[in-house]
């Protein structure tokens, strides 16, 4: 079986990546992850890729100022260079540009801690807390031109409880991300 090559684009700690890395240990995964790519050489993840034997590639952000598509052409063109087939975006902190998306469009998947349409953004949990929500979760798609509003392939639904907090109810959340992401890229590489 040839498995899908995924680069795993972060921007921070990065536990996702690592449920994805993780998934991957099983022969039996359709995917293989042999790039994680992040946007600041400081991001988190970049270490933890690199001790599980994964290449680890900074494109600095910096050095490209307010060219946010510049940024993207380094990064396209280092996931080219590697034959990378799909992208998975896991907790990707900055909004690109109509250059990547059309790049890598029906290849690019994002997870957020939503029950998308609702809460797309920032803050989603503490959003949720202060409606009054009685369900929160996570969902993972298609990534589009419209920040959080593609295709969605996979959701986890997790109930508030009383008393929640927004940093308990993020914990319970992100347990099902790293479950939601793993089946779901993997679901999406078999129909490829
Ligand atoms: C996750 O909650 C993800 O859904 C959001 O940012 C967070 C990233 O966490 N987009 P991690 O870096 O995967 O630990």
């Amino acid at each position: 079986m040839s498995r899908a090559k995924v680069a795993v684009l972060i921007s921070g700690r990065g536990s996702n990546m690592e449920a994805l890395v993780r998934a991957a240990r099983d022969p039996a995964c359709p995917f293989e992850v042999t790039l994680v790519l992040a946007n600041k050489p400081d991001a988190g993840g970049l270490a933890i890729a690199a001790e599980a034997g994964i290449e680890a590639l900074a494109v600095d952000q910096k050095p490209f100022g307010k060219d946010r598509e510049a940024h993207e052409r380094a990064i396209d063109a280092a996931l080219r260079q590697r034959g990378i087939e799909v992208v998975a975006l896991a907790g990707y902190m900055r909004i690109l540009t109509p250059f990547l998306v059309e790049a890598w469009e029906g290849r690019m998947l994002n997870i957020h801690p939503s029950l998308l349409p609702a809460y797309p953004g920032l803050d989603t949990h503490g959003r949720a807390l202060a409606a009054g929500e009685v369900e929160a979760g996570c969902t993972v798609h298609l990534v589009t031109a419209g920040v959080d509003e593609g295709p969605i392939l996979g959701q986890a639904r997790v109930p508030i409880l009383p008393g929640d907090t927004e940093h308990r109810l993020a914990e319970r959340v992100l347990e099902q991300e790293h479950r939601l992401y793993a089946a779901t890229l993997a679901e999406f590489v078999r129909g490829l």
